[in-house]
């Protein structure tokens, strides 16, 4: 006889000390459609794919040592998945289409439950189609708050993006996958902004101290930022805590993917010029995000911010003796590829082109069946990134941090995207403690795409 759910909850009921049997709901993160002005308000609002509604989608937050449980509903009507980008995540709750999930179809959902092992900046973002599907709008930022937060009157997240939208519909231009955005520099949108805004503004009062945590979330723009108003030290790179908080005195970098956590002073008077600017094409300084200065805080300008405390387990045990791997980065317009492995075969450029592939990581097209490498758990791994292309490329390793490590043996802070410039040679080198299958890939979406997307195996 088959039990009714009456039945099995009466049968409960009966039993002494029975805890009742709760629906156990999870938090719902919906993919669907949405209308966002994302342009000023004399353009018309933009279709954007959303989370929630939103663009960017709502800010997860959550403390360094909880489990992370959202139900992921797909209301679009294209397949998709989310990746956590930055998370030292269960290979299974990576989110990659092809790799550790199938893409979740239209009207299915998906549930990701997870460890958040580290405090610090992460953001989230479909990884199905993503260069198409991050630029319509799906991410958002996933912040990990340490359990002693530093000392800070606010703590701010700047998503900061740029949109490619037709000035006369709103819409977002087509052209996802032309092969002329492909072999170049990737999607440039016409229009950047933060948190969804193209004026995103806030106010602070002079001498507070804000925390800035800042995050590129754009398919392809290198972002040059630089600070007006306000006097600031970085703190962290990409999630991961600086040994020292270094003083921002320069032009700040900021490639796709990579986030950049400031503690910002505003030394701006009431009524003068602060914020963040950036780099326009024109080699002008842009307001990005502004701050308004309104009155002065209570507290005398402050000391130097202590470091943020260090994630666990983030050591690079002896680099030296690691076996040194190659992969140049190959390809492009300029530079194109004679030939390299796609589906299983050795091909010529004619027909890589004719299937939209520009570009390969180690003489290798998009995902093959064999990874890139084999690294066995706790084995430290060294790559040396050669790019051979006339572009630069934010390289990004899933699953696991790592350090750059210069020719003088050297190690760089902990990141997990590294920007290599053409012409140049980057090593990175990490502990590989985390057993699965890990995308290594070009963060600019298209070159993704477009062949720039190998893989490693951690067993
Ligand atoms: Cu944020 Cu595979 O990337
Ligand atoms: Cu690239």
């Amino acid at each position: 006889m088959r039990m009714t759910r009456r039945g099995f909850c009466a049968g409960l009921a009966l039993l002494p000390l029975a805890r009742p049997a709760v629906a156990q709901t999870m938090p719902l993160l919906t993919a669907q459609e949405a209308m966002v002005q994302l342009a000023p308000d004399t353009y018309p609002a933009t279709p954007v794919w959303s989370y929630d509604g939103a663009v960017p989608g709502p800010v997860i937050r959550a403390a360094q040592g909880d489990r992370l449980e959202r139900r992921l509903v797909n209301d679009l009507n294209v397949p998709t998945s989310i990746h956590w980008h930055g998370i030292r995540i269960d290979n299974a709750m990576d989110g990659v289409a092809g790799l550790t999930q199938d893409p979740v179809p239209p009207g299915h959902s998906f549930d990701y439950a997870f460890d958040l092992p580290d405090a610090g900046t992460y953001w989230y973002h479909a990884h199905t189609n993503s260069m198409e599907q991050v630029a319509r709008g799906l991410s958002g930022a996933l912040i990990v708050e340490e359990t002693t937060p530093p000392d800070v009157d606010r703590d701010e997240v700047l998503m900061i993006d740029d949109w490619l939208i037709d000035p006369d519909t709103g819409r977002f231009a087509d052209g996802f996958a032309a092969p002329m955005t492909l072999s170049h520099g990737g999607r440039i949108g016409n229009l950047v902004g933060v948190n969804g805004r193209y004026d995103y503004s806030l106010s602070a009062r002079q001498n507070e101290r804000l925390r800035l945590r800042l995050i590129n979330s754009a398919n392809a723009r290198i972002f040059g930022l630089r600070l007006e108003g306000l006097r600031g030290w970085a703190v962290a790179l990409d999630g991961m805590p600086l040994a020292e908080p270094g003083p921002v005195t320069d032009t700040l970098v900021l490639a796709p993917a990579q986030r950049i956590d400031l503690i910002v002073d505003v030394t701006a008077e009431e009524g003068a010029a602060a914020g963040l600017l950036f780099a326009a094409a024109d080699d002008t300084w842009r307001a990005l995000a502004e701050i308004t200065v309104a009155g002065r805080s209570a507290t005398a300008s402050r000391d130097m911010p202590a470091p943020l405390p260090p994630n666990p387990r983030m050591e690079v045990g002896s680099p030296e003796t690691a076996r040194l791997r190659d992969m140049p980065l190959q390809g492009g317009a300029m530079r194109g590829l004679e030939r390299a492995r796609f589906r299983g075969r050795v091909t010529a450029w004619q027909e890589l082109v004719r299937n939209g592939r520009f570009w390969a990581l180690a003489r290798q097209v998009g995902l093959g069946e064999t990874p890139f490498a084999t690294l066995s758990r706790g084995e430290t791994a060294r790559i040396r990134m050669t790019n051979d292309t006339i572009f630069p490329h934010a390289m990004h390793l899933h699953g696991m941090h790592f350090r750059t490590r210069n020719e003088d043996g050297a190690l760089g802070p902990l990141r997990d995207t590294v920007l290599v410039m053409p012409n140049e040679t980057t090593e990175i080198a990490f502990v590989a403690h985390n057993p699965g299958k890990w995308l290594l890939h070009c963060h600019m979406l298209g070159h993704a795409a477009s062949g720039m997307t190998n893989w490693i195996m951690v067993s």
